[in-house]
């Protein structure tokens, strides 16, 4: 799909934190997250994302080095707004920080970042980062509240949090699912009219992701933990090819309704 419609190209962005989950079981290099970022490039992958944790369960600082220097595709550095996680990023210059809240027992980012409440806090990060020519993002609920205040604080990008559209729909609450897909849908086009480059994921499968790469303010969507798991039935590349189509489809069809 060409840059030049007016519904703009849609960039996959493979997660591979569980890549490192799966090594990190049994303290040995293997399966080493940097081959199935070299993979995920060669599938067709417009970017890498890759989540230091405070308590590093999975990526591990040495991962973050050997990724910038191996794979041929932006890397999205995704941190929590602390001093040491700031040091690192800006010490390796990623192409973009999406920044995301952090919880030592959650088992994965539960919710989105409070922008607005944390405003004060955030300015430095944001300033520090885009100082260096590093992309700041900001992974928020898809709440006007957050989105404003992401557009106030100078963000580059906002990625909206799809894990309340996608829990709905494994439960099979179709009537919650929808309403949380328009609030993804309402909070896209807000974002979009305030200047913001609107991105989305978390918790997106390949039943759960037309609906989302439908919606034309999108340029980006990250994926990881269904990518991964669905790996070990089809393949990494051809797991990442199967979600390539589908955005595909899903794209074709918002280019034809705009
Ligand atoms: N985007 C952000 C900001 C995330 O924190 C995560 C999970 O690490 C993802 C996208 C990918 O979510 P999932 O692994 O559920 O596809």
């Amino acid at each position: 799909m060409s840059k030049q419609n007016s519904v703009p190209y849609l960039r996959l962005g493979v997660n591979i934190d569980h890549v490192a989950t799966i090594r990190n079981a049994r303290g040995i290099r293997h399966p080493d997250p940097v081959r199935a970022a070299l993979l995920a490039s060669e599938a067709g992958a417009d970017g890498i994302t890759a989540h230091l944790r405070e308590d590093r369960r999975h990526i591990s600082d040495f991962d973050i080095a050997h990724l910038l220097q191996e794979i041929p595709l932006p890397l999205n550095f995704e941190m929590a707004a602390t001093d040491e996680m700031l040091e690192i990023a800006l010490t390796h210059k990623p192409n973009a920080c999406c920044i995301v809240p952090e919880k030592r027992e959650e088992v994965t980012t539960e919710g989105g970042l409070d922008v607005a409440g944390g405003f004060d806090h955030l300015v430095r990060y944001t300033d520090e980062l885009r100082a260096k020519n590093i992309r700041v993002s900001l992974f928020v609920d898809p709440d006007p509240k957050q989105i404003e205040a992401s557009a106030k604080l100078g963000a580059d990008i906002v990625e909206l949090h799809t894990g309340a559209y996608c829990e709905a729909h494994e439960v099979r609450d179709m009537a919650k699912r929808d309403a949380e897909l328009e609030r993804v849908r309402e909070a896209a086009i807000l974002g979009d009219a305030l200047g913001l480059e609107m991105h989305a994921g978390h918790g997106l499968t390949f039943d759960t992701v037309e609906s989302v790469a439908a919606l034309p303010q999108l340029h980006e969507l990250n994926i990881g933990h269904f990518l991964i798991g669905e790996a070990i039935f089809l393949g990494l590349p051809a797991a990442i090819r199967e979600m390539r189509r589908r955005m595909d489809i899903a794209r074709k069809k918002a280019g034809r309704a705009a």
